[in-house]
């Protein structure tokens, strides 16, 4: 840094802020619709949609009427969405069977959407919490989470996604190991052009209450936490770590989530490797911005789109939320 260039009262930073043209012309990041992957709950039944309390204006949409929403979101540039289902109760079990069963909500929404809509890419979760009745995202054996067992039943929900047509599969459940197991089992079922984002540092975060709500999984998972297999919020250097180990694995793209809070591990991650950085703004977030803005305490829109550009400033290739079609709307 040479200081001489940076001193008063020649220099004079104001300069560059004095109207908006110069501010536009210095300006070094923009969130563009290209930005955004737009995460999507669906839910079974014909022509319905239904509010999720804690996340206003997010919908629980039948399938019918979240292809509708998915055109939409095309025809306004947004280039994918993530979809997770609001799976009924009493079809969830102690192995999570449905999350592999061939005909399970997420594949009959995502071959609907494919054969209907054309341009958009889809992204599907692949973890057990929608599909079990203690809503961990593996496997339970006397209170413990099972990690090699659960990869297997993981591979098997990666592999009927792929054939229902889903783009990118994304594990959220942070069990070792998984990524390369899911990349060997597409590959060996022909379907090595499916890609893996990969939720690499993924934290055991309070910010996912209102996402559990949503998919009805808060009540099955109780008291209980995911602090056995998602990252300790502490922990900075530990997320580099996990980002090598999946990128070694086989991930295309990699995932910090949640997404503000963890603004420092977007930015480390994105300054130490070459790969698509995806942050994650989750339920959590979304609902302070939305229910401070309810509350007439904040500008909703200009925090959200701050929000969403220091994560650009950070490095992210792309950002997901669930403010996406609104934020499109205004942008594109
Ligand atoms: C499930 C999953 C979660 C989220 C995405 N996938 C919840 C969890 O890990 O408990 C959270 C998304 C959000 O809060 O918006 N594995």
């Amino acid at each position: 840094m040479n200081t001489v260039y940076s001193k008063y009262p020649e220099c004079r930073m104001r300069r560059g802020r004095s109207s908006e043209w110069v501010r536009s012309m210095l300006s070094e990041n923009i969130l563009t619709v290209n930005d955004l992957v737009w995460p999507v709950f669906v839910k079974e039944g014909t022509n319905n949609s239904e509010p999720v309390k804690s996340m206003p204006d997010v919908n629980r949409l039948t399938i019918d009427l979240l292809v509708d929403k998915v055109k939409e979101a095309r025809d306004l540039g947004i280039p994918a969405i993530a979809i997770f289902p609001v799976v009924d109760q009493n079809i969830k079990t102690l192995l999570g069977e449905e999350s592999y069963n061939r005909n399970n909500l997420i594949c009959r929404a995502v071959e609907e959407i494919k054969s209907k809509v054309d341009g958009i890419g889809v992204i599907c979760d692949v973890a057990l919490d929608p599909y079990v009745v203690h809503g961990q995202d593996g496997l339970v054996k006397d209170g413990k989470i099972l990690n090699d067992e659960t990869i297997e039943i993981l591979c098997k929900q990666a592999l009927v996604q792929a054939e229902a047509g889903c783009d990118i599969v994304a594990p959220s459940d942070m069990m070792d190991g998984r990524v390369g197991a899911i990349r060997a089992a597409l590959d060996n079922s022909g379907f090595e052009d499916v890609s893996i984002m990969s939720y690499a540092a993924k934290y055991a975060s309070s910010f996912y209450g209102p996402f559990r709500d949503a998919v009805g999984s808060s009540a099955n998972l109780g008291k209980s936490d995911k602090k056995t297999y998602q990252m300790d919020p502490a922990n900075a250097s530990e997320a580099i770590r996990e980002v090598a180990m999946d990128i070694n694995e086989g991930a295309d793209f990699v995932m910090v989530k949640p997404a503000l809070p963890y603004l420092d591990i977007v930015a480390n991650i994105t300054k130490k490797f070459s790969i698509p950085t995806f942050a994650y703004q989750v339920s959590g977030e979304y609902a302070m911005i939305k229910s401070a803005e309810g509350n007439g305490w904040v500008n909703g829109n200009d925090i959200m789109m701050e929000s969403l550009l220091s994560l650009k400033r950070a490095g992210a290739s792309g950002i997901f939320t669930y403010g996406a079609l609104e934020i499109a709307k205004q942008i594109g």
